[in-house]
This record gives C-alpha cells, structure tokens and sequence, in this order.
C-alpha cells in the first residue's frame, strides 16, 4: 500500500508494508554516509535488519523516553554528523517512536541548513501520527516541542510487524490518535473503534492497517492544505490544548502522549452524546479519560502555549463525529475546559 503526500515543492510516498523493514534500499538510495538515529530501547534486529542494507552506516542511540528530546541530544546528533563528515547529499534515518523521528527530524532540518531524512516510525503512534507531516521540535525543560522546525521527509516506511515487540501501554497510547482523527475528520474510523474488541491482538491482526492508513489519510488531507499550521492544519490539535498542559504537567513523566491527547480530548468535548461515546471508545482501548493537575496550573502552561496567541487561544471542538471546528476564544475561558 502506498500514499503520496503531496506539498507545494516537497512530494513523498509512505509506504505501508509487512516487512519493508528489509527492503528500504530498494526504495532509497543508500549508497551514502547514512546516520541511523535510534533509542536504547528499539530491538537491535531492527537496527542490524537496517544496517546491514547500508555499506557506510554509522549508529546514533539515544536514551529511550520524552526527556531525550533535548538539546543534549540534539548536540551529540549534530557532532556525530560532523565529526564523521557528513555532507548535504548524506542521509539521516529515524528508526524508532515519535521522539526519535521528532529529534532526528530536527537535526536534519538543522544539519548544514537541512539535508534529508527518511522515517521508519516503530510505535503506533509514530506509524499513524507523527512521521507525516514534517513536524519536528525538541521540548526546552518540561515544555514540549517549542523549538523546532518543519522538515519534510523524503520517504516514510511503516512496517507494522515491528509492533509485536511494542509493550501494551505504548501500543494503546497510539491508538488515541487514530481517535482524534476519526473525532476530526473520518467518522467511519470512530466508528470502527466503537463495533471492534479493543484486544490487542485481534486489533494487531485485523484491523492495525486499516486504523494506520485511515489515520494517515486525515492528517495527509489536511497537511497538504496546510503545511505550516496556518489554518486549518490546527484541526489536528483536537485534544492537545489541554494534553500538552497535562502533558507539562507531568514533568514529561506521567501521562505518555496519545493518552493526554486522550484526556485531553473529553475535557473540551461539550456535546454529552459524543462525549458518551469517545469515553466508551477510549475505556476499550485502555486509554485514561481524566486527570487530578489544579486547573490553575494547567491554565498558567497554557498561556505559554504555542497555540496561544496574546490573550486569545484557538480551541479544537468536534460537534458531530467527523468535523472538527476551530473555536477562537479569549485565553480566560480556557477554564472551564480543564
Ligand atoms: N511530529 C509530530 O507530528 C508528532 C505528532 C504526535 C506526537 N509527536 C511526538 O511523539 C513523541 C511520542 O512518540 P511515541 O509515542 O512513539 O513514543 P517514544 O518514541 O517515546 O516510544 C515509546 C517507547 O517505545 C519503545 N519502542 C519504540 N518502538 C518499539 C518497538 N517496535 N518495539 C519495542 N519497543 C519500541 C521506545 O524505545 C520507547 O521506550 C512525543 O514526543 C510527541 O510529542 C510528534
């Protein structure tokens, strides 16, 4: 199965295959200095499965965890670049989860003013979220993803059989915003979360390419309208308000990301019928639906939201399944939504 996304001056194919892992070279040149960035945590056949299609490889491991999208790391990126002489024409590869496609993206963009990248995302999240889209930041202290930059990929490779060795809670944590995307824009998709299971294994064997490409197609749809947030791409912050607060909250510690997306998305649900149903859905999959952090502090991280601009704020409300809208409101109303 294969995807374009297609962006003023930027074109590129996600590819969604059963062990493609294998088979990178035959879609990417790597016959290059390539820098495989990983993190500590990702099973080393992978990276040898990798490593071994490239003949001039070299290998960056980060600490596994959100604390490692960090300047430190970013740094130690940068140096092993140029200590080993890599140039415009050489490549980055981010073989792992959200955060390192997030760091690995941003060194990329940064490198010698941006060279290319690939993402061979190995969480649910990742698979169906955060390797389109050419966002990539790191957090500065506890607050998330406020520097960085929009760098597109030059090719994404989803290979859903690297989620077997993923644990439970990593696994359902992405499922939350598969949710979010059904909420916004794909309404057959909510629905399928509502008539299956939530078990697992019956989820990785029937259902997860369904879920990951329904899910890529919302994002794609909007990001190819909206490459750099002006607009309408905000829709995808449904839940995220909120979540990064809770998330910040958290000290990067507590709730993982999908799941304060997931708290974060029945905190601004007004409508009592769809609240109703995501609270069902996000139960199924194991997804927590609410949080014990004082609204006033909550409140103080979101003034320094991105989202925020002076004393207004731009909220994402979904009033019927499928459709999300953009709500502007003044930074004070915020409140009654923690
Ligand atoms: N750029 C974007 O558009 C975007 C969108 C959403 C989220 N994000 C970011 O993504 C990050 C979260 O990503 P994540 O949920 O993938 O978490 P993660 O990258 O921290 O990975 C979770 C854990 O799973 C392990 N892991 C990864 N793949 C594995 C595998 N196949 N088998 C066994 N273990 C594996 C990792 O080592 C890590 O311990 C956050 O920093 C968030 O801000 C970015």
């Amino acid at each position: 199965m294969k995807m374009t996304v297609e962006i003023p001056n930027h074109k590129y194919h996600i590819h969604i295959q059963k062990g493609i892992l294998a088979n990178i070279s035959k879609y990417v040149d790597l016959d290059r200095k390539v820098l495989i960035v990983t993190d500590d945590m990702i099973p080393e056949e992978y990276v040898n499965t990798l490593q071994k299609q490239c003949p001039d490889s070299y290998l960056a491991t980060i600490h596994a965890g959100e604390a490692s999208k960090c300047f430190i790391y970013l740094q130690f990126l940068w140096n092993a670049l140029m200590d080993n002489n890599f140039g415009r024409k050489d490549l980055l590869i981010a073989l792992g989860g959200g955060v390192v496609g997030d760091i690995c993206g941003f060194a990329a963009a940064t490198y010698m003013r941006g060279i290319d990248y690939i993402n061979i995302p190995t969480t649910t999240l990742s698979q169906l979220d955060s390797s389109i889209g050419g966002k990539t930041a790191i957090n500065l202290g506890d607050t998330k993803n406020v520097v960085g930059a929009f760098h597109q990929p030059r090719a994404v490779f989803i290979d859903t059989d690297v989620l077997t060795t993923l644990d439970d809670r990593n696994f359902y944590n992405g499922l939350a915003e598969a949710v979010k995307a059904g909420m916004i824009g794909d309404a057959a998709l909510f629905e399928l979360f509502e008539q299956i299971s939530g078990d697992r294994a019956e989820i990785q064997d029937k259902y997860i390419e369904k879920i990951i490409t329904k899910a890529l197609a919302v994002k794609k749809t909007v990001v190819e309208q909206d490459e750099k947030e002006t607009g309408v791409r905000q829709i995808l912050n449904f839940g995220h308000t909120v979540g990064h607060a809770i998330e910040s909250a958290g000290e990067l510690e507590g709730l993982l990301h999908g799941e304060a997306v997931a708290v974060g998305m029945v905190q601004v649900t007004e409508d009592a019928a769809i609240k109703e149903r995501l609270l069902n859905v996000l139960a199924k999959l194991q997804l927590p639906t609410s949080h014990t952090y004082p609204a006033a502090k909550l409140a103080e991280i979101i003034s320094h939201d991105k989202k925020a601009n002076g004393s207004r704020i731009t909220l994402v409300q979904v009033k019927e399944i499928g459709k999300a809208e953009l709500v502007k409101m003044p930074l004070a109303n915020i409140e009654k939504y923690l």
